[in-house]
């Protein structure tokens, strides 16, 4: 094969890096995912998904079949040209400082003339030290900021969808990022890194900002005993201009709330109208617990959906699993039920719901994963957190 490239994932076991790395490797290049859990690079290794992605199982069985590597070891990254950076990140001191250390090992080890692609959500300033960086300018090795965009569960589908954006410090740096993407049948646009990093944190912050509106109308009506559900259906009937306006819910996840918050710290302020949106989404939580204590005066709840999403496996940053803490904090029971989920990879007891639908009529859908459809909720006491 012509374009064939010499990829490293460093990060590459994690919810961005894998499907990055199989998708990479199914186009026919070399890869090596260098990552530090050895449990997942051993799942990996024996074709297991470590994770829901759609259609992910195909792609690891695929790269297995393309001898793609996996490794703990950081120098073998010295082969490769290519080298990818998605590790988790956020706005936290220690986090920016591991992801510093990393990159600038990074650069020790990669020879002369390779290409560094970042692929974390990272903040300017951090692009800007980086590119700043004395022995990268010396080995002259290419700086790349492409911010992932996918929504995680459809990552498959949406990298070979969404239009990557590669920011370089000018367009003849851009150019062999560019030429790597057109080989994996990407389409991209080239801008600055101020753009780029201001793209990625914004349109974030937006989504979080869009869905939270939603919940301070849902806030207002159930202070004034307003049914919204009612009045979102009505309001929507033939009425094109609010047909995308999203259901009201928890807003959580790896992403939304950590790049409102880096979004906020770099740009914005304390008191801007973004800051003053996460109390919206205290409110929406503290109404639901009222919710339970009003109509689950005996104190047992049924809990129904722990991740931060529908038909997702992730824990990070569920405000599901928050809600079950404040609830037990609270003195109620809580029987958490969510087939996505095993007992033995997080710290708490889940059950099946055959187990406990005896236990008491009190139900709480926290997330709509559709497993719920399937079970004969008939007789019981339901409230419903949201249908994102
Ligand atoms: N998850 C999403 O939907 C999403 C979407 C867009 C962007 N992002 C961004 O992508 C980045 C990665 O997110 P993620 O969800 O994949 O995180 P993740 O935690 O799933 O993956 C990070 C991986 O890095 C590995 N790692 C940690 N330290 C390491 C080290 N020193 N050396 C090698 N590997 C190491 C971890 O073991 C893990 O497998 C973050 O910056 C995130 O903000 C995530």
């Amino acid at each position: 094969m012509l374009n064939k490239y010499k990829v490293a994932v460093v990060g590459g076991a994690g919810h961005i890096g894998l499907p990055l790395s199989c998708y990479i490797s199914s186009k026919g290049n070399e890869v090596l995912i260098v990552d530090i859990d050895e449990k997942v690079l051993s799942k990996i290794n024996n074709n297991e998904a470590p994770f829901f992605e759609d259609g992910l199982k195909s792609y690891i069985d695929k790269a297995n079949k393309n001898n793609i590597q996996t490794s703990t070891d950081l120098k073998k990254i010295k082969d490769f040209n290519f080298i990818f950076v998605t590790l988790g990140t956020s706005s936290e001191q220690d986090e920016i400082e591991k992801f510093r250390g990393l990159v600038s090992e990074i650069i020790d080890l990669v020879s002369i003339e390779s290409h560094l692609i970042l692929r974390s959500t990272v903040s300017i300033d951090e692009i800007n030290k980086i590119s700043e960086n004395k022995l990268l300018k010396q080995k002259n090795i290419k700086l790349s900021y492409c911010p992932e965009r996918i929504a995680e569960g459809n990552s498959l589908n949406e990298l070979q969808t969404l239009p990557q954006i590669i920011s370089s410090k000018n367009k003849q740096d851009a150019e062999p990022f560019v030429q790597f993407f057109k080989s994996l049948d990407i389409k991209s646009y080239v801008t600055s890194f101020e753009n780029a990093a201001f793209l990625k944190l914004f349109s974030n912050a937006y989504r979080y900002a869009e869905f939270t509106l939603v919940n301070e109308f849902f806030n207002i009506a159930e202070e004034n005993n307003i049914n919204f559900d009612e009045i979102m259906e009505l309001a929507k009937i033939d009425y094109p201009r609010l047909s995308n306006m999203p259901s009201y819910g928890f807003v959580g996840g790896p992403c939304l709330i950590k790049d409102t918050k880096t979004f906020i710290g770099q740009y914005s302020n304390e008191k801007s109208v973004l800051a003053s949106l996460q109390e919206s989404n205290k409110e929406f939580m503290n109404l639901i617990i009222k919710k339970c204590l009003i109509n689950f005066p005996d104190k047992k709840i049924i809990q129904l959906g722990m991740t931060f999403k529908p038909n997702s496996d992730d824990l990070r940053s569920s405000l599901a699993y928050d809600l079950y803490k404040r609830l037990n904090a609270e003195g109620f029971i809580v029987y958490p039920v969510d087939l996505n989920l095993k007992s033995e990879d997080i710290e708490l007891e889940l059950f099946n719901y055959e187990e406990v639908v005896d236990k008491t009529d009190n139900l709480l859908i926290t997330t709509q994963h559709d497993f719920i459809n399937e079970l004969d909720l008939n007789n019981k006491k339901v409230i419903t957190v949201g249908y994102k």
